[in-house]
């Protein structure tokens, strides 16, 4: 099963291949503001995607859009509620 490791604390999570990366934090009690509950509504799951993210596929255009929004974007920012975990990766939770 896929590892995510998340900055800045740290911590590590082995989670189910193919689930979110939000619902993977939230099933093991790591925080990861998500005020539309996951509905591609809001950009408050933005997470930048540090280590593993060339083996994701990337965003797909509503997602973009979104992030375009994001005060600091970066080229790997993701929305962790529209992110699949495939493989192992490490994400920092910006503040
Ligand atoms: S939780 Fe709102 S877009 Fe991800």
């Amino acid at each position: 099963m896929p590892i995510v490791t998340f900055l800045p604390s740290g911590r590590k999570i082995e989670v189910e291949k193919g689930v979110t990366l939000l619902q993977a934090a939230l099933d093991h009690g790591v925080e990861i503001e998500h005020s539309c509950g996951g509905n591609l509504a809001c950009t408050t799951c933005h997470v930048i995607v540090r280590k593993g993210g060339w083996w994701l596929p990337g965003p797909a255009p509503d997602e973009e859009d979104l992030l375009d929004a994001v005060v600091g974007v970066q080229s790997n920012s993701r929305l962790a509620c529209q992110l699949r975990v495939t493989r192992n990766i490490t994400v920092e939770i910006p503040s």
